[in-house]
């Protein structure tokens, strides 16, 4: 049996996530997917640090561009955040024809184009389910899923810190800043949490639904952007007295007819009785809305450490399916049944 060797880049709250779970449920994918995977090394800036993994200090590296390079890693897991040393240490990947597992939405939106060129022409895989509204498979929806619809509209609550900070003003009248303080605490919000409640963190997720709904990218930049941080109480008061709800949304909508795309972030007004508006807390919902389809809706935990984690490994077992295939191991029907086999209660 093969061993495929993972390598973490940033030990944060996603990637200590991603090395709970993939620990705990070591054995039973490792029996569905024939192979032996190995959480082999692990990047991180200070390796003393306190963290709520055990993880051996043999394995902790503070070069993460040495994780990239390493010829006995497959799989490596950039989930350092920002986007320099991000591209670095992906482009350094692809081009050895590793599979990259990112969960960074910025960096996709400002180099996602040389990312997937780099993949291209190196015979490196990219994956990033974990960029867009944490736990919810978006990306598998709309690549896989829905892959016979074209996309007249797409919008929802990207943002899980935005959400769960109106949610509490509104629902309990918290005061703005004791509340952002509580998402950080929770490991919602990113490290820079201007990127959160300015919208851009939503703009960067609608940006990379945008690609893969349109084909095209769409900057920040270009959009209209506005964020949550001048809601005030009274908006909610105003907002709640004519039968609304205010939700941070990000919009992305085209019309075939004349070609028109529109991709914007900013806080709306939905009627209380609309499903988007009952969503409260750290979870997104997106309704898509797809010409053959119609309309699907998906809501779950948009953000914090298990939900990205869940995401994160899903890519993880796609890469391993990757790398059995580029090897002749696997065919495209085994895959199917090997991740459906479950263990059989004794
Ligand atoms: N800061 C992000 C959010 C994390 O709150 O949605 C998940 O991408």
């Amino acid at each position: 049996v093969r061993t495929l060797r993972i390598g973490l880049c940033g030990l944060g709250t996603v990637g200590q996530g991603v090395w709970k779970h993939l620990t705990a449920d070591r054995p039973e994918l490792e029996a569905r997917l024939g192979v032996k995977l190995e959480l082999a090394r692990g990047a991180v800036r200070n390796p003393k640090k306190r963290r709520s993994v055990r993880i051996p200090a043999s394995k902790l590296t503070t070069d993460a561009l040495a994780i990239a390079r390493d010829p006995s890693i497959d799989i490596v897991c950039e989930l350092v955040g920002g986007t320099d040393l991000a591209r670095e240490i992906t482009l350094e990947a692809l081009r050895r024809g590793k599979v990259v597992v990112s969960a960074n939405k910025a960096l996709i939106c400002a180099h996602g184009a040389e990312i997937f060129a780099t993949a291209r022409e190196h015979g490196g895989r990219f994956l990033f389910e974990a960029s867009v509204a944490g736990g919810i498979p978006i990306i598998k929806a709309l690549r896989e899923g829905l892959v016979a619809n074209r996309f007249p509209l797409i919008y929802g609550i990207l943002n899980g810190t935005c959400n769960y900070i109106l949610t509490q003003m509104e629902e309990r009248d918290a005061p703005y800043t004791q509340v952002l303080g509580d998402a950080k605490r929770l490991g919602y919000a990113e490290a820079d949490e201007s990127l959160d409640v300015e919208g851009w963190d939503a703009a960067h997720k609608a940006s990379v639904l945008a690609y893969l709904a349109h084909g095209v990218w769409v900057r920040p930049e270009q959009m209209i952007v506005e964020g949550i941080a001048r809601i005030t109480p009274a908006d909610f008061k105003n907002a709640n007295a004519l039968g609304f709800g205010i939700k941070l949304l990000a919009v992305i909508w085209r019309d075939f007819e004349t070609n028109e795309l529109s991709v914007r972030v900013h806080p709306t007004l939905l009627p209380e009785s609309h499903v988007v508006a009952k969503v409260n807390g750290v979870f997104n919902a997106i309704s898509v809305q797809g010409d053959v389809v119609g309309t699907t809706l998906y809501i779950g935990r948009g953000a914090g450490q298990d939900a990205t984690a869940s995401a994160v490994i899903s890519d993880i077992v796609d890469a391993v399916a990757l790398l059995r295939r580029q090897k002749g191991e696997m065919i495209d029907g085994d895959f199917i049944e090997t991740t459906a086999r479950r263990q059989a209660p004794p």
